[in-house]
């Protein structure tokens, strides 16, 4: 398929956004690019070594420019950081270069999620694993009205990959 515009996957960590956008980019022989795995190759630190080097506001600015200098090269299907919508004027950016994409889902969803993966994660690495649903929740409260800017939203909870991926498949087909 040609892309004429970049189509951004956003939402919370855990969301789906890496697994579902590498599943649409491979079906449409589109290209893909995970923002997390580019800082990580650039900056050749994994992201919980970059917050402890440079500190968490350093990354949003490595993280904006990154978005910045993507969302000007060739249309691609880009699996956003979770925080990226919520700093700067990154949503309206977004909004303007192309369309989001909100993989949508609950707390107790993305807890369940996360549990497993926590160490890869700063901002919630230090959570019990019986306050993740909550510290999520809290999270989720100053996140959710950047998120729910985006053009399209996705629920994802209850459904399995296949079905989001079909769901993106057909938003993306309207393009
Ligand atoms: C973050 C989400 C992470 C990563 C960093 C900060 C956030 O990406 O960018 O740990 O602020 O929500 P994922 O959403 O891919 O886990």
């Amino acid at each position: 398929m040609f892309l004429n515009i970049h189509v951004f996957l956003i939402g919370f960590m855990g969301s789906g956004k890496t697994t579902i956008g590498k599943r649409i980019s491979s079906t449409l022989d589109v290209p893909f690019i995970d923002l997390d795995a580019i800082i990580e190759k650039e900056q050749g630190k994994s992201i919980p070594e970059l917050f402890d080097a440079v500190g968490e506001a350093s990354f949003r600015e490595i993280e904006r420019e990154a978005l910045h200098r993507y969302a000007k090269g060739i249309p691609c299907i880009l699996s956003t950081g979770g925080g990226v919508p919520c700093y700067f004027d990154n949503m309206e950016f977004m909004f303007h270069n192309g369309v989001t994409i909100y993989l949508k889902a609950s707390p107790l969803e993305l807890a369940s999620r996360l549990s497993a993966g926590q160490e890869s994660r700063p901002l919630i690495k230090n959570v019990g694993r019986e306050n993740l649903p909550s510290h999520i929740e809290s999270m989720l409260k100053t996140r959710e009205p950047f998120y729910a800017k985006a053009t399209f939203i996705v629920e994802t909870d209850g459904r399995s990959d296949d079905e989001v991926v079909k769901h993106c498949l057909d938003i993306v087909h309207t393009l």
